[in-house]
């Protein structure tokens, strides 16, 4: 079986909870606790855990956010791939409302090290990866160099185009095979490549064969994932590739949650997709997507980013009827 590589940011996550979030030149008080994250790092959790094996080549500084990397990727038995940086840890600042709302500001630190030269020097992490998942926290540079890499070691090229307001250039999604957008990432990818504008809350209620000649246009040969949250998702072949017996583009739904905190929903779905097409790639695409949202779901129950991820044996456990055979 082949391992998942992802390819991403480690921030050491700072979570203020108030019943609301602050507005500007505001002061509240509130709970205060931090936990281990980043779009990277939370998704090589959630693949690992999910049950693949899972390398993680990131960017870190020499000290204790570093270190909390180091035992954690130990802990979990995570490949860590690290490029030591004179700068600190990635670190993320995050309000959270008691309505699971949220605003994040994001102090990339060491992550903005991580080089495409780096990346190109795993190259044993390439030849032996069935999936390559990155996103975009790192370097523009490193993520295209990680997708292009993926095709070249016959991997699946995986982005999540997170967060919204990262740019994202041609050539990213030229080099994609499979993209995965929540509804914000994927108004913003559409407007900059296509010039079609659209509300992201508008998303959800647009016709099924509208949303399938976007997510061509935006990929004309691979498959997008929108996530629409408590919304499920809708999923679009682009052309017959990983189709099995479905319709070239149709919706599935959310699994139910007793919601607690969502950051880090969408690097669970994106580990878990990441985790199934490594595990099973001969089984129908949509399967592999009905596990990433119930894995998500699970994810959201618990508070946290990278610590809130659940095990396979968790995800069996609570929805054992869909899971069983593993
Ligand atoms: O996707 C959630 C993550 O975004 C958090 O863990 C935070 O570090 C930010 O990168
Ligand atoms: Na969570």
């Amino acid at each position: 079986m082949g391992s998942v590589l992802v390819i991403g940011s480690f921030n050491v996550d700072h979570v203020w909870t108030s019943d609301r979030l602050p507005r500007p030149g505001e002061t509240l008080s509130g709970r205060y606790s931090s936990g281990p994250g980043g779009k990277g790092f939370n998704q090589a959790v959630a693949a690992r855990r999910a049950g693949a094996a899972t390398r993680f080549v990131c960017a870190l500084g020499g000290d204790g956010g570093g270190d909390l990397a180091r035992a954690l990727a130990a802990d979990d038995g995570i490949d860590l791939r690290e490029l030591r940086s004179e700068a600190p840890t990635g670190t993320a600042g995050i309000y959270l409302d008691e309505a699971g709302g949220n605003s994040i500001v994001i102090g990339a630190g060491a992550n903005a090290d991580l080089s495409a030269a780096f990346v190109t020097a795993q190259a044993g992490a390439f030849a032996e990866a069935a999936v390559v998942l990155t996103q975009l926290e790192s370097p523009a540079a490193a993520v295209l160099e990680g997708l292009r890499r993926a095709r070249a070691a016959g991997a699946v090229a995986l982005l999540n185009p997170a967060p919204a307001n990262a740019a994202v250039a041609a050539d990213l999604l030229a080099a994609t095979d499979i993209l995965t957008p929540n509804e914000t990432e994927f108004t913003g990818l559409l407007a900059r490549s296509t010039g079609t504008r659209v509300a992201d809350d508008a998303i959800a209620a647009t016709p099924d064969d509208r949303l399938h000649d976007w997510c061509r246009a935006l990929l004309p040969h691979g498959i997008v994932v929108i996530t629409l949250g408590g919304a499920g998702c809708f999923v679009s072949h682009a052309d017959d590739a990983r189709r099995g017996e479905e319709a070239a583009c149709y919706r599935l739904p959310a699994a139910p949650a007793r919601v607690v905190d969502t950051t880090g929903a969408g690097d669970a779905f994106n580990g878990a997709l990441a985790a199934g097409l490594t595990q099973a790639p001969a089984a129908p695409f949509a399967q592999h997507v009905r596990l990433a949202t119930h894995y998500a779901a699970l994810s959201t129950e618990r508070a946290g980013a990278a610590a809130a991820m659940p095990s396979a044996a968790q995800l069996r456990e609570r929805f054992g009827e869909l899971f069983s055979a593993g």
